[in-house]
């Protein structure tokens, strides 16, 4: 659990656009120094988007994201929508208004701009790189030409670090610390299992001392054997390091126990938030609970009766009056919704 309520990352009113596709829609959560947050949601739902977003390796199309109180993203498209509708809309009165948005524009431009270079702490390394990512796919994410020294020595290497006894002793560290031995670092990666090339994308994450890790699907592709031991890994790094743990999955049940607090995203947009205990003793949003379905107990009387709900939005919702948002409907529990279906969200919490 989260030792205390410090937000370390605020993404805010998130749009990540390609073209017309709306991959990550106005999303909006915070996480907590200390604390593990799962996001899941089925492929295609804009998980990894919203990873690839928070690490800068997109101009974000709307919103802001902050690390540590530092706005290291900032997108436009918001402010110039505004400035669009009042000049539409508002006539002469909307002069003092459009100055503002244009104000605030020229504001995120800048921020976004700085946070490139900005330093951490330290001094040496960059602020943004205290954000790691783990990526999807360990054989693709490792270069194959690459020996596993080089490849975890990169992002030393990029932060200007030339002491080549400091680099491989600190190759060595990570090694250990994520379960390999120091013999494996002139080896490349094709020589190692799934499990173990997931732990070399753990050890170059970890290598840059970082204080957030976004692990995206770091288990997915493996044997569920597997999948225990690098979860474990991920925990006990946290512990030592101090970490706070961005997880993703398209599976509920992986994330269930390894996080303190679950955010569920339906394309684009995310849908339901809440602790991992309150998402599954009060699941409220459909789509929350198609997922919920969908994992199997190891109890005969349960799995009698489990059925599978199907989640269809166009028949679950009828948006053409009410307009949904994202709604704190008990503290800490947030779910999408028009008014009447928060209404009824809110009964039905009342009645259990
Ligand atoms: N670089 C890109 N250019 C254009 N479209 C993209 C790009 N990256 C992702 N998309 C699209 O954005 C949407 C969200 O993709 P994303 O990879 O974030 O989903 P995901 O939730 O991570 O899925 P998965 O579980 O399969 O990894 C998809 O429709 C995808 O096709
Ligand atoms: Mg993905």
């Amino acid at each position: 659990m989260a030792d205390n309520d410090e937000v370390l990352l605020r993404v805010e009113h998130l749009c990540q656009y390609f073209k017309g596709n709306k991959a990550v829609d106005d999303v909006s959560f915070e996480i907590k120094k200390g604390e593990v947050f799962g996001i899941v949601g089925e492929s295609g739902c804009g998980k990894t988007t919203t990873g690839r977003s928070i690490i800068r390796l997109y101009d974000i199309t709307s919103g802001n994201v902050y690390f540590k109180g530092v706005r290291i993203a900032a997108g436009t498209r918001s402010y110039k929508e505004n400035i669009k509708n009042a000049k539409a809309t508002m006539g002469e009165g909307a002069k003092a208004y459009i100055e503002d948005q244009k104000a605030l524009m020229a504001e995120a431009k800048r921020d976004h701009r700085k946070a490139k270079k900005l330093k951490a702490e330290d001094g040496k390394q960059k602020f943004i790189t205290k954000i790691q990512m783990i990526f999807q796919d360990p054989i693709a994410s490792l270069d194959p030409r690459m020996t596993v020294e080089q490849i975890i020595a990169e992002g030393l290497v990029i932060k200007g670090e030339k002491d080549k006894k400091l680099i491989e002793q600190k190759v060595y560290d990570v090694l250990e610390r994520v379960g390999l031995v120091r013999e494996h670092a002139g080896r490349y990666p094709h020589e190692f299992s799934g499990g173990q090339r997931q732990r070399i994308g753990v050890a170059r994450a970890i290598i840059m001392d970082p204080e957030l890790i976004i692990a995206d699907e770091p288990v997915s592709a493996l044997d569920v054997s597997i999948q225990a031991q690098v979860i474990n890994l991920l925990d006990d790094l946290r512990h030592q390091m101090g970490l706070t743990i961005m997880f993703i999955a398209h599976d509920l049940s992986v994330v269930k126990y390894f996080s303190d607090r679950i955010g569920v995203m339906y394309y684009g947009k995310m849908v339901e938030l809440a602790t991992s205990d309150e998402l599954f003793a009060h699941p409220l949003h459909p789509y929350t609970k198609s997922l919920l379905s969908a994992i199997p107990l190891p109890d005969p009387e349960y799995e009698k009766n489990r059925k599978r709900i199907v989640y269809d939005p166009l028949k679950a919702h009828d948006y053409s009056v009410e307009k949904p948002e994202f709604v704190e409907i008990t503290p800490g529990h947030f779910v999408m919704g028009s008014p009447s279906e928060i209404a009824s969200y809110k009964q039905e919490l009342e009645n259990s």
